[in-house]
């Protein structure tokens, strides 16, 4: 075995870092200054001399490339078999845990929700978010010139008024009485849009639940049976509601619920002192929109809640501030996990 060979398998069988390393050094410093020298020095030889010196200036060239290959393979080697022989590894650190998230409060309580009314037969329906003006205001006996639209102040999409960001859900009333026939029961949950100045009560974007019920001989007794179950489900226990009157166009008569506070006897910041919350507003869907969906107010009759969703959550969770709701802050979000 030559020279060269003596150094490779050298190589290949160490296990000494430090011995490779001289291996690795020496032959660079060849390729650095003897390999060049050699090189130079063959156009002084006489030309006789001049084949054998190129050859075995190619020869050490390559030679100590072959080292300095073997060599790094060594140290790639030997790093994958510290990693492998598991040295250094402590399987008593915790791993990575992928992050999980939660559902959000709102989304909680829409389910459960949707859970009770399911199971008093309702259905659960969508609509849209982007809505024509004639099922969020013209079809619920608010035309055009109505000062109630005032109360609701409108993201418009386009200049001639036709499309806007639903401001309640209330336009879900007429799109279920399009889709079904009477008698049925419908809940449309989802968000709506007004043009807000925000603070910790207001916001631009928000959460309601409408409800609707047609029928045959309804009446405000079936109304009130209805938000006692629901306020029932919400906050685990009965509770006092009241009636006062109410004005919105597409219900007549209509009302302003009230509930008695959930949270005290005497009165706190919640009820402002006064042991009511006002709740919902609700009352006998009016004739004309029975009509704008396709249905006969002679036959048949309904009424309709418009649930605050967002106000029921911050309720149910004492949220201070309506904005937390949307702000995606994980802070927030996270005291729901
Ligand atoms: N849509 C109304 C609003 O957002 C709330 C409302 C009032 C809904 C009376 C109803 C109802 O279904 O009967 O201001």
């Amino acid at each position: 075995m030559g020279d060269h060979e003596k150094l490779l398998a050298q190589i290949s069988e160490s296990s000494d870092a430090e011995a490779v390393n001289k291996i690795r050094e020496a032959a660079l410093e060849q390729l650095r200054s003897a390999v060049p020298g050699l090189f130079a020095s063959i156009p002084e030889l006489p030309p006789a001399e001049r084949k054998a010196r190129g050859q075995l200036a190619n020869d050490v060239k390559r030679q100590n490339e072959e080292l300095l290959a073997a060599c790094k393979a060594w140290f790639e080697s030997a790093e994958l078999r510290a990693e492998r022989s598991g040295a250094g590894f402590d399987p008593t650190i915790p791993g990575t845990r992928p992050e999980r998230g939660s559902l959000h409060p709102l989304t909680r309580v829409t389910r459960e929700l949707e859970d009770l009314f399911t199971s008093m037969g309702y259905v659960v329906l969508d609509g849209p978010e982007v809505e024509l003006d004639w099922y969020n205001f013209e079809a619920l006996n608010i035309p055009r010139d109505h000062p109630a639209r005032d109360m609701q102040d409108t993201f418009r999409c386009d200049p001639q008024g036709n499309v806007v960001l639903r401001t309640h859900t209330s336009p879900g009333q007429v799109r279920a009485m399009e889709r079904m026939k009477p008698p049925f029961r419908a809940i449309v949950p989802g968000k709506v849009f007004r043009q807000e100045t925000t603070d910790a009560s207001h916001e631009h974007t928000f959460h309601q639940m409408e409800g609707l019920v047609v029928g045959r001989d309804l009446s405000v007794g079936h109304l009130i049976g209805t938000m006692k179950t629901l306020l029932r489900g919400v906050f685990g226990k009965e509770l006092e509601v009241r009636l006062r009157p109410g004005y919105f166009p597409f219900v007549e008569p209509g009302f302003e619920l009230d509930a008695r506070c959930p949270f005290c006897t005497q009165g706190c910041s919640v009820c402002k002192r006064s042991t009511w919350v006002e709740l919902l507003p609700c009352g006998m869907v009016h004739p004309n929109v029975l009509k704008s969906g396709g249905i006969d107010p002679e036959v048949w009759s309904g009424f309709a809640f418009g649930l605050g969703l967002s106000r029921l959550v911050m309720l149910r969770y004492g949220i201070d501030d309506v904005r937390h709701l949307l702000s995606g802050d994980l802070r927030f979000l996270e005291q729901f996990a």
